[in-house]
């Protein structure tokens, strides 16, 4: 497994394994490595001949007062952790690796729409900081595949939607979240939690999976289903962002005749802000 840190030692790496006719799979990161993230790259292993993992912790999508100063940077853990795992190469850029300019004067990617509603309308520029990053590591890899936890929904759809605007030649792949035995969707900001915390936080998975039996049973008053899982949570201990019924394909709320839905919640519990999702089909 190699560790890179420049763009131009990447590009040259990159080459020889293109020239030798090899697929290339990406997964991106930005560290703290999980179980989750360790399924992203056995997935892409099955799907590519080389697996590169990026770690990069992208300050262009934290808003100001959020984590970015205080996110967990754990280099040497993952890369003993990816060496485990079928990853052929760890690219990790500094900040002034992909980001030469100041932030300010930076060239944007924005994904209109999708990007402003749910946890783009409590952390505004946030998607548009991830599409930037996306967009950039995708140029940087040229990869024919990468790999994405479907926890982050919003932002899968985001780059969905991202790459075919721009007409952006790579296969993006969807893998479906890792859960604790207790239902809790495995995310670096599980770290945040106290053991008081902890012990509260599976609610989220449990509250969602009541609302997908009431929806599967018949129930379609969305507004009434929202309410009483927001109350479930804070009766929980978590202070509920949002709790929303969205179609799957744009994240709309859902008219009579939609039957692919998707629970997207978004809820605090101290400084951390969890989001998990369960797709349910009526
Ligand atoms: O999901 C993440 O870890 C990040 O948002 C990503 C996709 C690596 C972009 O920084």
């Amino acid at each position: 497994m190699i560790t890179l840190h420049k763009v131009d030692q990447l590009r040259r790496q990159l080459s020889s394994w293109r020239l030798a006719g090899q697929r290339i799979a990406l997964v991106p990161t930005m560290g703290n490595l999980h179980v989750g993230h360790l399924r992203l790259v056995e997935r892409a292993k099955m799907l590519a001949d080389r697996v590169i993992v990026t770690i990069f912790v992208n300050p262009l999508q934290f808003g100001a007062g959020e984590d970015f100063a205080s996110y967990p940077r754990t280099l040497d853990e993952d890369r003993r952790k990816l060496a485990e795992y079928p990853t052929d190469l760890v690219f990790a850029p500094s900040v002034a690796e992909v980001y030469p300019r100041a932030q300010e004067e930076q060239t944007r990617v924005e994904v209109p729409g999708l990007s402003n509603i749910l946890c783009g309308q409590t952390r505004p520029g946030h998607f548009v900081g991830v599409a930037t990053v996306v967009c950039k590591l995708f140029n940087m890899t040229q990869p024919d595949v990468a790999v994405f936890g479907e926890k982050d929904f919003q932002q899968l759809l985001v780059i969905r939607r991202m790459v075919e605007d721009l007409q952006i030649p790579v296969e993006i792949v969807g893998m479906a979240t890792v859960r604790e035995p207790d239902g809790l969707a495995m995310s670096s900001r599980n770290g945040y939690l106290t053991p008081e915390q902890r012990a509260v936080a599976p609610a989220i998975y449990a509250v969602m999976s009541r609302i997908a039996e009431r929806l599967r049973a018949g129930e379609r008053d969305y507004a009434a289903l929202e309410s009483s899982a927001g109350r479930a949570l804070q009766d929980a201990g978590l202070r509920p962002d949002y709790f929303q019924i969205r179609r799957v394909e744009d994240l709309l709320p859902p008219g009579g005749d939609d039957k692919e839905l998707v629970i997207l919640v978004a809820a605090y519990l101290g400084s951390a802000r969890l989001i998990d999702n369960r797709t349910v089909t009526l």
